[in-house]
C-alpha cells in the first residue's frame, strides 16, 4: 500500500474512520485507564465524574478543534502551524514548546508502559506474585527499582519505533484501526466481568452518585488537569494528526466524538476498577499504584486470574503504544516538514532521543537515583514539567493563537468545509477560545506551580 497523499505532497489518513481511530487511539491511554481512576478515587468519585465531563466539553471540546483548525488549515507539523498563520517570530516559541513536552511526557511515559508489558509478560507465564496485598506492593517496589524497567521500556521504545518507521499510513494509520477496536472489545469483557462482581452496586454508586460537598478547588483543577492531559491537547499532538486530515473531515463532529469516546473509555475503566477495589476491601483512592498493585491482587483471587491478568495488561500496552505513537510523531513530523529529514531519519533520530531519555527515568527510579533534581528523581521532574507547565501553556497559548490572531472567517471555513454545511456555534466557539479556556488553564496553570 503506497501513502496516500494529497495535492501538496503530504501523507493523509485514507478514511474517516481512519481519523478518529487515529485521534482516539492517542487520547485513550494510560491517562484514562491509570490515571483517571486514581484520580477519581482520590476526589470524591461522582463530584470529579461531574467536573471532569464539564470542562472536557467545556475546555477540552475548543482547545481540541482549535488544533483541528490549525493543523489540517496549515497542514504542517506542530512549528510549522505557528508559522503558516502568523509572521510574527514569537509564536515560533509555542512550537519549541511542543516539540520539548513531547520529549519530556516520552521519557516518563514510555516507562510506565514498559511496567504494563512488563506485568502483561510476566502474568502470562505466572510470575507475578499477589498472593497478598504486602506481596504486590513488594513485587511493584522491587520491580520498579532494579534493571527490568529499563530492558522494558528499551522493549517498548522498539515497538514505537516500529510503527512509526512505517510512516503515516501504513504505521500510525494501520495500527490504530486493529488495535483501537480490540481496546474497546477487551474493556467490554473487563466491564461485563466487573457487573458479577458482588461490590458492583457500591462500585456504581461510588463513580455515579455525586457528593457535591466534596467538590473543593483540588476536584475542579484535578479534573480540568485530566481533561487536559486525557484529551492529549497543548503539546501539538492533535495539530499533527490533524494536518493529515483530508479536506473532508468534519473537526467538530470529529473533536465530539473523540472527546466521547475517550470520555467513555475513562468511565468504563472506573466501572472495571471500583467494583472490584469494592468486592475485595480494598481503598479507592491508593493513588498511582491503584492500577499496578490493587488490581492484579484482585485477578489473583479469580478463577483463572492469570488469564485476566494478562489482558487488562495487554489493553494497557496497547492504549499506550497508540498514544506514544502519537507524542513521537510530533517531533518525527518537526523534523521531516522543518529540518527536511527523510521519514525514516526523522523516526530514527525522534525515536533516538526518546529511547535516551526514558532510559534515564526509568534509571532515576532505581539503579541510579542520583538522577534527581533537588532530590526528586528525573522521573517525577519530566512528568511535573511536562503535565503540570508545557501542556497547560501550549493549550493555552493555542487557544489564544486561533481565538485571537487567527481570522473568524477563516476558522468558519474550516469548520464548514468552505459553507457545505452549517456551523452554528462558530460564535460560542470563538468566546471560550478568547476568553474562556485561557483564563481556566491559567488557574490550572497556576494551581500546579503552587501559586495560588
Ligand atoms: N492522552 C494520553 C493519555 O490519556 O494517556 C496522553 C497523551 C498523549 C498526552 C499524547 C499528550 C499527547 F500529546
Amino acid at each position: 500500500m503506497k501513502e496516500l497523499n494529497n495535492k501538496s505532497g503530504r501523507a493523509v489518513f485514507g478514511s474517516r474512520f481512519a481519523a478518529i481511530a487515529t485521534t482516539v487511539g492517542s487520547a485513550v491511554g494510560l491517562g484514562n485507564i491509570w490515571r483517571f481512576p486514581y484520580e477519581a478515587g482520590s476526589h470524591g468519585g461522582g463530584a470529579f465524574l461531574i467536573c471532569y465531563f464539564a470542562f472536557a466539553i467545556m475546555i477540552g471540546v475548543p482547545v481540541l478543534i482549535a488544533e483541528f483548525i490549525m493543523g489540517r488549515g496549515s497542514r504542517s507539523d506542530a512549528m510549522g502551524a505557528y508559522a503558516y498563520f502568523s509572521k510574527a517570530k514569537g509564536w515560533k516559541i509555542a512550537g519549541y514548546l511542543a516539540v520539548l513536552a513531547s520529549i519530556l511526557i516520552t521519557g516518563f511515559y514510555s516507562v510506565v508502559a514498559g511496567w504494563t508489558l512488563e506485568y502483561c509478560v510476566e502474568s502470562m507465564f505466572g510470575m507475578v506474585d499477589f498472593s497478598s496485598p504486602e506481596a504486590g506492593h513488594r513485587q511493584f517496589l522491587e520491580m520498579t527499582a532494579g534493571w527490568q524497567p529499563v530492558v522494558w521500556t528499551v522493549v517498548f521504545s522498539l515497538c514505537n519505533f516500529y510503527v512509526l518507521a512505517r510512516g503515516v499510513t501504513k504505521g500510525i494509520e494501520r495500527v490504530s484501526n486493529i488495535l483501537m477496536p480490540l481496546l474497546f472489545v477487551i474493556l467490554l469483557v473487563f466491564c461485563v466481568h466487573s457487573f458479577m462482581l458482588p461490590g458492583f452496586g457500591e462500585g456504581m454508586r461510588f463513580l455515579f452518585y455525586p457528593d457535591f460537598s466534596k467538590i473543593d478547588s483540588s476536584t475542579l483543577l484535578g479534573a480540568l488537569g485530566q481533561a487536559f492531559f486525557s484529551l492529549s491537547l497543548g503539546m501539538g499532538c492533535m495539530i499533527t494528526y490533524s494536518s493529515y486530515f483530508t479536506d473532508k473531515t468534519r473537526l467538530g463532529q470529529t473533536a465530539m466524538t473523540t472527546m466521547a469516546l475517550d470520555s467513555a473509555v475513562a468511565v468504563m475503566s472506573g466501572v472495571i476498577i471500583f467494583p472490584a477495589v469494592f468486592s475485595y476491601g480494598f481503598s479507592p483512592s491508593a493513588g498511582p499504584t491503584l492500577v499496578f498493585e490493587v488490581l492484579p491482587n484482585i485477578f489473583y483471587r479469580m478463577a483463572a486470574g492469570g488469564v485476566w491478568s494478562t489482558l487488562f495488561f495487554l489493553l494497557l500496552f496497547v492504549a499506550s503504544l497508540t498514544s506514544t505513537i502519537s507524542i513521537t510523531e510530533i517531533f518525527t513530523s518537526v523534523l521531516t516538514d522543518q529540518y527536511k529529514f527523510s521519514r525514516k531519519k526523522a523516526t530514527m533520530t525522534a525515536c533516538g532521543i526518546g529511547i535516551v531519555v526514558s532510559i534515564l527515568c526509568a534509571l532515576s527510579l532505581g539503579p541510579c537515583r542520583s538522577l534527581a533534581i533537588g532530590g526528586t528523581p528525573l522521573f517525577d521532574v519530566l512528568d511535573y514539567v511536562a503535565s503540570n507547565i508545557l501542556m497547560p501553556l501550549g493549550g493555552m497559548l493555542c487557544s489564544i493563537f486561533v481565538g485571537w490572531v487567527i481570522d473568524r472567517r477563516y476558522i468558519r471555513e474550516q469548520l464548514t468545509d468552505n459553507g457545505a454545511y452549517p456551523c452554528r456555534w462558530l460564535r460560542p466557539l470563538v468566546f471560550f477560545l478568547r476568553w474562556v479556556c485561557p483564563v481556566a488553564i491559567l488557574l490550572i496553570f497556576l494551581d500546579s506551580s503552587g501559586l495560588i
